[in-house]
């Protein structure tokens, strides 16, 4: 038996009706298997600079660092995206947040489903067999560099920085998954042209020494980007900084057929969060036609963290299932009149009724 307790940071737009699926699955996992997972609700965001004037509250913060693990759903809200002037941003929480928490490393599987190659507008032949992850790395590069906005608001910079030790700590983590899968890292940069891609390089070709299994080998990011639509078979782990992992694992998100179905884990020494990697899409909130499954699978990252393998295989043989009999949202079939709440009660329902079948 397994106790864990989780802070649910909810967030902005359909941020929270997608965790409550997650939360849905987690319950069926905890009753089947017997474990004790308790949710705290915590404010973020859009949502808690409403209520608090902060983007991340002290409460928040402290919540998250007297539980287990996060559950974090979306943030992010047009009123802000629209206003460029704004000193306050919801997108600020979730920096925080990562920075306090020293979550260095954002890890996105991507996986192209048999039953979803239609869903992709790439070609069957080129998707079938994909299945990579990114390691992006998630508390430094230009997201967190020095910013500069002068007097007159006509010259701006952003500061793009990394020290040997933040490029080491993840590429450990990078070699390490690597040696679990296909034994391949791929490090993604801009060496051609950037200083800190330079030192990138130099980093990771010495820590590659000490995994000798493992083969590296390196790609420029505009390459990269075009590779990934391409081939994207020839990915095992694609280990790459901040604002590149940023983008190019929306780009990846093609590959799956949509962006609701990517989860991603952030973790650190101490701490770790998981979210899908979707935003807010404030645009469909409360209209029950978001995807749940990106927050569904995040749960089962988050079971698999803490050792739970079985019970996070659970979750995702009931995704698949869902997946395979078509429970999906409009996203994944056009013309699907299924909503959130049932994708996420017939994923809880399918764990709930296989019970003991799981012992077996
Ligand atoms: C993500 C998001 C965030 C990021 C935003 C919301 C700050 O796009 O998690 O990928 O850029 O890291
Ligand atoms: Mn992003």
């Amino acid at each position: 038996m397994k106790k864990l307790k989780i802070a649910v940071l909810a967030g902005d737009g359909i941020g929270p009706e997608v965790i409550l699926q997650a939360q849905k699955a987690l319950a069926a996992v905890a009753l089947v298997f017997g474990h004790e997972f308790t949710f705290e609700d915590a404010l973020i965001g859009a949502v808690a600079i409403e209520r608090t004037g902060k983007p991340l509250p002290d409460q928040t913060l402290n919540l998250c660092k007297n539980t287990d693990s996060i559950l974090f759903g979306a943030i992010g809200d047009p009123i802000y995206d629209n206003n460029p002037e704004s000193k306050i941003r919801p997108e600020q929480g979730l920096l925080k947040l990562r920075k306090e928490l020293g979550l260095y490393a954002n890890i996105r599987p991507i996986k192209a489903y048999p039953k979803l190659m239609d869903a992709s507008p790439i070609k069957k032949e080129i998707l079938q067999g994909t299945d990579f992850v990114i390691y992006r790395e998630l508390n430094g590069g230009m997201y967190f560099g020095e910013k500069h906005l002068n007097e007159a608001g006509t010259y701006a910079s952003d500061l793009c920085e990394y020290n040997e030790d933040e490029i080491a700590k993840i590429t450990h983590l990078a070699f390490k998954a690597a040696q679990e899968r296909r034994k391949k890292v791929t490090l993604v940069d801009k060496a051609n042209v950037l200083e800190t891609s330079r030192l990138w390089r130099k980093v990771v070709q010495i820590i590659a020494k000490d995994y000798p299994d493992v083969t590296l080998e390196f790609l420029y990011v505009d390459n990269a980007a075009m590779q990934l639509i391409l081939n994207p078979r020839q990915f095992d782990v694609l280990l790459t900084d901040n604002l590149f992992g940023d983008i190019l694992s929306d780009e990846a998100s093609v590959i799956a057929g949509s962006k609701g179905l990517m989860s991603s884990a952030s973790v650190g020494e101490k701490y770790s969060l998981f979210e899908p990697i979707h935003g807010s899409y404030s645009e469909v909130k409360g209209k029950n036609c978001a995807n749940p499954i990106a927050s569904i699978l995040s749960a089962a990252m988050l079971l698999e963290h803490f050792g739970l393998s079985i019970e996070s295989k659970a979750i995702i043989e009931a995704v698949e299932k869902a997946i395979i009999n078509q429970i999906v949202t409009i996203d994944l079939k056009v013309d699907s009149k299924i909503g959130t709440n049932e994708v996420g009660d017939y994923i809880a329902n399918y764990i709930l009724n296989k019970g003991d079948l799981y012992f077996k």
